[in-house]
This record gives structure tokens, sequence and C-alpha cells, in this order.
């Protein structure tokens, strides 16, 4: 339900600005309107989540238990896994961010028919999900050259690279290619395993195929339908130096492309897609495993009244004799 849901509402996005554009000829709505309104939104929105997140109160530091705390001298502590210091936080989160590593430890469990519980590692949801989001990050960092002017010969570096094997005229960027091969994958394990499929929403779905729908975008128009890249340059030096235009025959798929990516913007904050700015707000990451070095007491504690076993004793000695039972103070 979710899948075709998801599927439908990407279909109809992009049938929506063809249309738009090829009949209503809305090239100022969808080349600079929407844009706009997407990135307002999304920085808008971002902002929100993050202060929303950074303002939540967390009283205690939440301790990982799959690494050694440090305690007595003699014990070996994992200060990746466990750290207790600040240098080992920026290291437990280096690696989180850009090598996945929490992911790196994935497992899947099997039943056999001996009947035998098999555990087993299980690496491709990993190497995927990394794959997806390093050729994401590629792709951003080599879009740059619609955005410079001039454009920095680093950018042009960095592409050369990515266009190394030369594959096609103009040449295939092996970022691009795999960061749909990734994306494809981690869309049919949601459909073809079915405990994924079970408990995936059209929340799962949608960031898939609109993702999906970008970069078969981008790749179509950079081999297949070609559109004048000049004129897109125009028109995004003319949205970041807030002196916006419109060139004259743009194809439409960039216009397609362009609004996939607006939307794609707009849903980031409201989605799941915040880990961005979550994994640095995650407690279980970025807090030291100092609890046995330093007391944190927490900020907000009222005085509380508390009435302590001597009053108690006070109180009811004479009944407490009475009645046989043991006091401390006679
Ligand atoms: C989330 C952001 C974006 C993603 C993931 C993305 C992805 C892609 C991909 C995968 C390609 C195929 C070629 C390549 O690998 O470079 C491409 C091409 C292209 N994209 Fe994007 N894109 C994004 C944003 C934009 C924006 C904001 C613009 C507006 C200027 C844009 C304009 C283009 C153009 C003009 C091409 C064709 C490039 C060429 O012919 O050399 N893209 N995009």
């Amino acid at each position: 339900m979710g899948l075709w849901f998801s599927l439908f509402a990407v279909v109809i996005l992009t049938f929506v600005v063809f249309m738009g554009v090829e009949m209503g000829k809305l090239h100022f709505l969808f080349g600079l309107v929407v844009p706009y309104a997407a990135f307002a939104t999304f920085i808008v929105g971002v902002i929100s989540r993050v202060v929303g997140w950074a303002r939540s109160p967390v009283p205690f530091r939440i301790t990982t238990t799959c690494g050694q705390q440090k305690s007595l001298p003699w014990i070996k502590a994992d200060n990746i896994e466990s750290p207790h210091n600040t240098l080992g936080v920026i290291a437990r989160m280096a690696l989180e961010v850009l090598l996945f590593r929490s992911l790196f430890r994935n497992t899947k469990v099997e039943l056999k028919n001996d009947p035998r519980l098999v555990y087993g590692g299980a690496k491709w949801l990993w190497l995927a999900g990394l794959a997806f989001h390093w050729s994401f990050l590629v792709i951003l960092i080599r879009h740059l050259r619609f955005f410079t002017e001039p454009v920095p010969r680093l950018l042009g570096l960095f592409a050369g690279i990515d266009g190394v094997f030369e594959i096609g005229v103009p040449v295939l960027y092996i970022s691009g290619l795999i960061m749909l091969v990734s994306v494809t994958y981690l869309f049919l394990r949601r459909v073809f395993i079915p405990q994924v499929r079970y408990i995936s929403l059209a929340a799962d779905y949608f960031p898939l195929f609109l993702i999906i729908g970008v970069g078969l975008s981008g790749l179509l128009m950079r081999h297949f339908f070609k559109v004048d890249i000049f004129k897109v340059k125009e028109l995004a030096m003319g949205l970041v130096s807030f002196h916006p235009l419109i060139p004259e025959g743009i194809g439409i798929p960039f216009y397609i492309h362009l609004f996939l990516v607006s939307v794609l913007l707009a849903y980031f904050p409201f989605s799941k897609l915040m880990h961005l700015g979550g994994v640095f707000l995650s407690p279980t990451r970025n807090l030291a495993n100092n609890n046995r070095m330093k007391r944190h007491v927490n900020p907000w504690n009222y005085p509380v009244k508390v009435h302590t076993y001597e009053e108690y004793e006070d109180e009811f000695r004479d009944k407490m004799k009475a009645a046989g039972i043991p006091v401390e103070k006679e």
C-alpha cells in the first residue's frame, strides 16, 4: 500500500511539472518560486528541528553496553565504544558518521530446518548504505559547478576522477551510477525481505522513489535528453545571487529534475531524512560515558522534601517500642 502510494505520488509530481511547464508555460513557478520556497522550508525546518532536539533534556549519560567502560586501572577500557573523554566521543562520532560503524554490526537471524537458530553477519545493508551516502555527497559537490563562477579548479579535478573511466560522451560519472544502483538495492531489500517489507511505510518508500527520480532524471538529462547546460548555469547563478532569471529554452527534463530536488528539500525536515542532523544529537553517540568519574546532577532537580529514617524513628519511637520493633536510638 505504502509502496504504491509513494510510487504514484512521485509519478504524479513528475506529471504535474511536465504539464505545468509544457502546457502551462509555468517556467517562472517551477524554475524560481518552487526552488526558493523549497530551500526556505528546508533551512527553517532543519533549524527548528535541530533546536527542538537540542533543547530536549538529557538528564543522564546513556551508556552503551557493548564496550568496557573506564573503571579500575587494570581493566582495559574501550575508549571508542564507551568513551570517557571528548577525544573518544569525537572518534566514535566520526566513525559513525563517516563509516556507519554501528550498521557494520548488523546481524541476521535465521531458523534453519535442522532446526537451529543461526546468527550471521549482514553486511550488504551497510555497504549499500555507505555507497549511497558517499556517492550522493560526491554528486552534490560536483553540482557546485552550476553555482560557482569561476568554478574552483579543485571541482574540475574532482569531476575528472569521478569520470576517469571515460565511458560515453559526455562521460559517465561513476558516482551517479553507484548512487542509482545502491538506492535501488535499498528499495529492493524493502520489497523482497518479508520482515523489512512488513515494517515499511510510505514514509520509507517515498524518499527512496524521490531520490531514484532525482538520480534517474539527472542521468537521463546528461546522457539522453540533453539540455542546454549554459542556460542551466545562468538560471542556477541567478538563484544563488538573488538575481533570478529564466533563460529561454532549457528543456523540460531539467525542470523535472529541479522540481523533484525541490520536493526532496521541502520534505526533508518533516521526514526520516532528518537523521542527517539527528545523528549528531544522539545521546548514545555524543555523550562521554564518565558516570564513574564525574557526578552528574540533574540540572532541573527541585529541592525534594525528604523524610529521613531518623525523623521517622523520632516520630514513631514510642509506638515502635510498644510493638516490640527494634529502634536505633533509645
Ligand atoms: C539533491 C540534489 C541533487 C541530486 C542528488 C542530483 C543528482 C544528479 C545526478 C545523479 C545527475 C546525473 C549526472 C551526474 O552524476 O552528475 C545529475 C545531473 C544534473 N543535475 Fe542534478 N542533482 C541534484 C540537484 C540539482 C540541482 C539543484 C540542479 C540545478 C542546477 C541540478 C542540475 C543538474 C543538471 C543540469 C544535470 C545534467 C548535468 C550534465 O549534463 O552534465 N541538479 N543530477
